[in-house]
C-alpha cells in the first residue's frame, strides 16, 4: 500500500526567500549562532520540533471553546480527562512547558549532593538538576556510541550500570532514575519496553522513584510497535499507557507530542509528593487547574493528545523522517542510524574531517546550512557538550560532532525536505570550503544557546 499523507494544508504561512548575501549578513549580526537569527530570515526552520507544529482545524475549533475561569474551568476537566486516557497517574498537574515540570518535580525529589541517573538528560533537564546542586549522570546503552549500527533501541538506559551505582558508595545519594523517551540527547533513539520493565523492577526493588521524561511518548510507542517483538499488534495508546504504568511518575513537555505550541504536565501516583509539587505549581505557575495555560490551550491539548496516538499520524511522521534521512544519504552525508521520528542527526565530524573538534565541525555545518540555503538547525557536538578552559579553548571534545535537523510536526512536505537534501548535496560536494569556528563570547551556563562565534 503506497503511503498517503493523512492531512492537507488548511492555512499556510509564507516563508522568506533570501539571497546568500542577506544570509551572510544575518549570520554575522547573529554572532554566527543560529539561535540568535530572527525567524523571518529563516526559510526552513529545523531548529526544534518543540511547539513548532501545525495545529489541526479540530484543535482550532476546540480552542474556541476555551473556558478561562480561574479555577475548575470546563477546559481543565476536558484536558485532564484526555490526558488521563494516555497517562494513567492519580495526580496530573498542568504547567506551561516541560522545563517548568522539571523544575518543580526535581526540587521535590533532589537537592544538594543528590544524583539523577538517566539514559541521557536533555540540556534543560540537566540544567534543572544542576541548579539544585545535584548531579546529572548519563548512563546510556553502549550501542548509542556506534552511530552506524542498526540496533533498534539505542535509547535504552544501561540497567547494569544503574545497578552498579545503586550498589556502590553513591547509591544512597540517588534521588531519581529518569528515562527520556525518546532519547533526544541521544539521537532521538527509542527506549524498548523490555528495558523499561527491567529498570522499573530495579527501581521498585530499591525504592528509588522511576520518572519518565516523556516529551515524545507517542513517537516512542510507535517505534516500539515497529521494532519490538510482541508489540506489533498493539495500539500507540496501549503502548504509551503501559510505559507510564511502569514508572512512578512523569514530566512531559506537550509542545511535542501534545501537538500544541505550549503545555506540559507532572504526573504522579504518590499523593504526598504530588501535594508538595502542587504547592510549588500554585506559587510559581498558576492554580492547579490551569498551571499557566489558557483554557484555549488546554482544549487544543486535549484534542492534540487524541490525534497524536493515531497510527496514520505516526506512520506519516516515520515516513517523513525516513525520507529526510534518505535525502541526506543521497547527498553523501551520514546520519545516526536507524532514523528516529523527531529529527535526523547528521554526522558532521565525518563530513568535515578537515576540521578538528576545537573548530566545531557540527556548528560549522549548521552555519553552512543557513548560509547556503537559509536552513536553521543546531549542533550537538563540542560547542554544546565539550569542555572549555578559561581561554575558551576546547579541552575535552564531545563524543561526536552532530547536527540535528529537527522536524516540526505536520509543517514541511516532501518538496521542502528535498530542498534540504539539495543544499546538503551542494555543501557535501566541496566540504573543505566550510570554515571552522572559534568562540568569541562564552557564557558559563547553557553555552550553545547564548554564545557568539566567528569563522576562522
Ligand atoms: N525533555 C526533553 C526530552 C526535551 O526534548 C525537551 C525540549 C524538554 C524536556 C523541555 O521541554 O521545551 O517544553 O521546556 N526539547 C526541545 C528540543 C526544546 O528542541 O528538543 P520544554
Amino acid at each position: 500500500m503506497p503511503h498517503l499523507r493523512p492531512y492537507v494544508s488548511a492555512v499556510v504561512r509564507r516563508i522568506p526567500i533570501t539571497t546568500r548575501e542577506q544570509r551572510v549578513e544575518a549570520l554575522d549580526l547573529a554572532g554566527h549562532n543560529p539561535f540568535n537569527l530572527p525567524a523571518d530570515q529563516v526559510s526552513i526552520d529545523l531548529l526544534s520540533d518543540s511547539g513548532t507544529g501545525a495545529v489541526s482545524v479540530d484543535q482550532q475549533a476546540w480552542a474556541q471553546r476555551g473556558d478561562e475561569r480561574y479555577a475548575g474551568a470546563e477546559s481543565y476537566y476536558r484536558y485532564r480527562d484526555a490526558l488521563r486516557e494516555v497517562v494513567p497517574y492519580r495526580h496530573l498537574l498542568p504547567v506551561h512547558q516541560g522545563r517548568a515540570a522539571e523544575r518543580v518535580l526535581f526540587t521535590a525529589l533532589l537537592g544538594e549532593g543528590r544524583i539523577s541517573l538517566s539514559n541521557t538528560h536533555f540540556d534543560t533537564t540537566r540544567a534543572n538538576v544542576e541548579r539544585l546542586g545535584a548531579e546529572a549522570r548519563d548512563l546510556p546503552n553502549q550501542e548509542l556510541f556506534d552511530l552506524d549500527s542498526d540496533h533498534p533501541f539505542k535509547g535504552d538506559i544501561d540497567v547494569a550500570a544503574v545497578r552498579e551505582v545503586l550498589d556502590g558508595p553513591d547509591g544512597h545519594r540517588v534521588g531519581q532514575i529518569l528515562v527520556t523517551i525518546t532519547n533526544n540527547g541521544g539521537g532521538g533513539q527509542p527506549v524498548s519496553m523490555a528495558n523499561l520493565k527491567e529498570i522499573s523492577a530495579l527501581a521498585r526493588e530499591r525504592g528509588v522513584p522511576l520518572i519518565l521524561d516523556a516529551a515524545r511518548f507517542a513517537e516512542n510507542a510507535w517505534l516500539v510497535i515497529r521494532r519490538e517483538a510482541g508489540y506489533e499488534d498493539r495500539t500507540p495508546l496501549q503502548v504509551s499507557r503501559e510505559a507510564f504504568e511502569l514508572a512512578d511518575g512523569a514530566v512531559a513537555s506537550l509542545k511535542k507530542d501534545g501537538l500544541s505550541p505550549e503545555g506540559a504536565f507532572i504526573g504522579l501516583n504518590d499523593t504526598e509528593l504530588a501535594d508538595r509539587c502542587e504547592v510549588d505549581v500554585i506559587a510559581t505557575e498558576g492554580f492547579r487547574t490551569y498551571g499557566g495555560l489558557t483554557g484555549s490551550t488546554m482544549e487544543q491539548l486535549a484534542q492534540g493528545l487524541r490525534e497524536v496516538v493515531t497510527p496514520e499520524y505516526l506512520a506519516d511522521r516515520e515516513h517523513e523522517a525516513a525520507y529526510l534521512a534518505e535525502r541526506a544519504h543521497h547527498a553523501g552525508v551520514s546520519t545516526i542510524r536507524p532514523s528516529g521520528l523527531h529529527g535526523v542527526y547528521l554526522n558532521a565530524g565525518r563530513l568535515l574531517p578537515h576540521l578538528s573538534p576545537a573548530q566545531f565541525p557540527g556548528h560549522a555545518l549548521a552555519c553552512a546550512l543557513y548560509r547556503e540555503g537559509g536552513i536553521r538547525c543546531a549542533e550537538l557536538g563540542s560547542l554544546y557538550l565539550g569542555t572549555l578552559d578559561e581561554n575558551d579553548q576546547l579541552t575535552t571534545p564531545a563524543p561526536f560532532e552532530l547536527v540535528r535537523l529537527a522536524l516540526p510536526r505536520r509543517v514541511y512536505d516532501h518538496s521542502h525536505l528535498e530542498y534540504v537534501g539539495e543544499v546538503l548535496a551542494e555543501i557535501a560536494k566541496n566540504p573543505e570550503s566550510v570554515p571552522g569556528y572559534r568562540i568569541t563570547e562564552n557564557p558559563p551556563i547553557l553555552r550553545h544557546f547564548r554564545c557568539r562565534t566567528e569563522p576562522l
